[in-house]
């Protein structure tokens, strides 16, 4: 399915996974607004994609970081939207990385954590569900990683867990906020290993068997599918084609 005439918000754009999906979703003939913390990062997803002046690709500056730094984002976006609907977002903040185990972190890191992906990817709900809620077809998509359904394999890994299973929680909660509107809330929990385009390993050295342009098709596919409230657990590459349709 195109998605000629769509238009996409993706808060996290320049990132792995958000790279990705921008990529894919220019290539399906959508309008991408590509929201991310600063223009040098704009800058880089741009070239990171390979983007041409033809692209349908809008960057937006804007942080997810707290209450003030959300109003201006949101407000950056619905200026630069200037009065077209939204059909998909794609809320992909915040990757954890290595810490200290739970007893001998400092508090600050889970805070940090939950700063950097959690809290703001609540921020990005709270400033475009709204628009999205009577839309036909919508869908708002949050993104997190299988480490959430599994005890940490190495401790130095449990922000990972306890991050990606609160983003997991939230998907559920927005979703039973929203059951009754049109928009369809979803979180897809990756539980292997993504690289940059072009890449082999992920930012823990992970070997990938597979890049984000791999990835990104799956997002389209929850975008024109059908589920609501589900954490869509891609267990393997197959999944995620599965996904993809
Ligand atoms: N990559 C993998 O192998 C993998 C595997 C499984 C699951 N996942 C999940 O996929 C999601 C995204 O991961 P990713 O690999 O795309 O991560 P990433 O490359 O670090 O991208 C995340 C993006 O979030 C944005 N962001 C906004 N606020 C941030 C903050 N305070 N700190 C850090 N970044 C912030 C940044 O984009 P801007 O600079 O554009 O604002 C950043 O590039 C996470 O939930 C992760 O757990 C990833």
């Amino acid at each position: 399915m195109s998605f000629s005439g769509k238009t996409v918000v993706v808060v996290g754009a320049s990132g792995v996974v958000g790279s990705g999906v921008v990529r894919k979703y220019l290539d399906a003939g959508a309008t991408v607004f590509a929201v991310s913390r600063s223009a040098e990062s704009v800058e880089r997803l741009r070239s990171t994609i390979g983007a041409q002046p033809g692209d349908r690709l809008r960057g937006v500056v804007g942080d997810f970081a707290d209450d003030e730094s959300a109003a201006r984002a949101k407000e950056a976006i619905f200026s630069a939207l200037a009065g077209a609907a939204i059909d998909h977002a794609v809320s992909v903040q915040g990757f954890v990385n290595f810490a200290k185990p739970p007893t001998q972190s400092p508090m600050t890191e889970l805070k940090g954590a939950l700063d950097s992906g959690l809290y703001n990817n609540l921020y990005a709900a709270q400033s475009l569900l709204a628009a999205l809620k009577s839309r036909d077809g919508s869908s708002f998509t949050l993104v997190s990683g299988g480490l959430a359904h599994i005890p940490p394999p190495n401790p130095a890994l449990w922000l990972g867990t306890v991050k990606n299973a609160a983003l997991n929680a939230l998907t559920l909660a927005l979703a039973a906020e929203t059951a009754g509107d049109k928009v369809r809330v979803n979180c897809v929990s990756i539980h292997f290993g993504v690289a940059p385009i072009g890449g082999d390993k992920n930012q823990f050295g992970m070997a990938a068997e597979g890049d984000t342009l791999r990835l990104a098709p799956a997002f389209l596919g929850v975008a024109r599918g059908s589920q609501k409230g589900q954490v869509l657990c891609l267990h393997s590459w197959a999944d995620a084609e599965k996904l993809a349709g």
